[in-house]
């Protein structure tokens, strides 16, 4: 082979590697889609998050919702309130409106009636879409985490009580600083004409504390 022919070799080979490399994928599987034909998500949610949904399946709750992403769309693509499907399940849904492949969901879409759920006792009744729970009947004030509870609506880091029921329900790490009043003051006001027995206040049990 003389040098001629091989360098007509080599340019042969290097035009013929330029134009190959303008058609091999940079991905390979990029052009398998998911069958999303099915009920339910096909788009594995593990994929991304697979993390949660090692966290959910050793859980000792929500095992009835299912498993894989059936169990993050029970949740996440339920047929909430104030948010529609993402992909057209269910009634009324409208595919794209709102949210996609997901919503951030209130624990209180579905524990708050004990129909398919069991409802977390004494925040039975929302008095309107912003989950209050709070009405004539069902105020919650003798609920010792109300305050809690309440205070958790107002925020905003998620939706409604979620920050609440999280905080207690999950093992997520929680920092909270507590404020207590380490005292009482006791101020007595007698009126003039007005016949008190004094042994009714009789407060020697009442410990002060700085
Ligand atoms: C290709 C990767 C990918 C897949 C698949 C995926 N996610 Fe996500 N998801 C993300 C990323 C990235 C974010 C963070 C985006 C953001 O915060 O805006 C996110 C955020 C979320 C959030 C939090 C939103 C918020 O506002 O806090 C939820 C809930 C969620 N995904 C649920 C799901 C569910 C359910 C599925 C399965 C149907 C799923 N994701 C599939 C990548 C993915
Ligand atoms: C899509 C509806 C749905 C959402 C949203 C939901 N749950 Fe549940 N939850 C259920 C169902 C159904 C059960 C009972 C079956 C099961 O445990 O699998 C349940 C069970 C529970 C239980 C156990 C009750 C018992 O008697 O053992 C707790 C605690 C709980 N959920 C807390 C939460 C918290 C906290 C959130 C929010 C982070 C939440 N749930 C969001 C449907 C839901
Ligand atoms: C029982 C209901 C429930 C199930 C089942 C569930 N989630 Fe969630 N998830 C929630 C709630 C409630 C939040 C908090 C939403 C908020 O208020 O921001 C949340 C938050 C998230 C977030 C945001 C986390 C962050 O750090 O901000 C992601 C991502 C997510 N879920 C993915 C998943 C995936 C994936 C699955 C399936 C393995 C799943 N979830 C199953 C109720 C659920
Ligand atoms: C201060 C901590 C605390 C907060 C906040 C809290 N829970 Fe609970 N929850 C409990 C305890 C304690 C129980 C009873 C546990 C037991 O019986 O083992 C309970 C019980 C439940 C049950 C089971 C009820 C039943 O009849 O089986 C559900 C469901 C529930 N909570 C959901 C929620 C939801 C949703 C929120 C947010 C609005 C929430 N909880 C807020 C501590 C809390």
């Amino acid at each position: 082979m003389n040098v001629k022919k091989v360098l007509l070799f080599i340019a042969l080979v290097s035009a013929i590697a330029v134009a190959l490399s303008q058609t091999v994928s940079l991905f390979g599987g990029q052009h398998t889609w998911y069958d999303l034909g099915p009920a339910g998500s096909d788009v594995p949610c593990s994929k991304c998050h697979a993390d949660i949904c090692g966290e959910l399946s050793v859980s000792g709750v929500h095992q009835n919702l299912g498993s894989g992403s059936e169990a993050c769309a029970a949740c996440h693509r339920c047929n909430l309130t104030c948010y529609t499907n993402a992909s057209g399940e269910g009634a009324g849904s409208t595919p794209g409106k709102e949210v996609h492949a997901a919503s951030t969901v209130p624990c209180m879409e579905c524990h708050e009636v004990d129909t398919w759920s069991p409802y977390a006792g004494g925040f039975t009744n929302k008095t309107n879409s912003l989950y209050q729970y709070a009405d004539a009947a069902h105020n919650g004030t003798k609920a010792a985490h109300n305050v809690f509870v309440q205070s958790a609506v107002n925020g905003t880091l998620m939706e409604d009580s979620n920050e609440a029921c999280i905080q207690c329900h999950t093992n997520v790490a929680v920092d909270i600083t507590y404020h207590i009043p380490r005292g009482y003051e006791i101020e007595l006001n007698r009126t003039c004409g007005w016949n008190v027995n004094l042994s009714y206040y009789n407060f020697t049990d009442v410990e002060v504390r700085g």
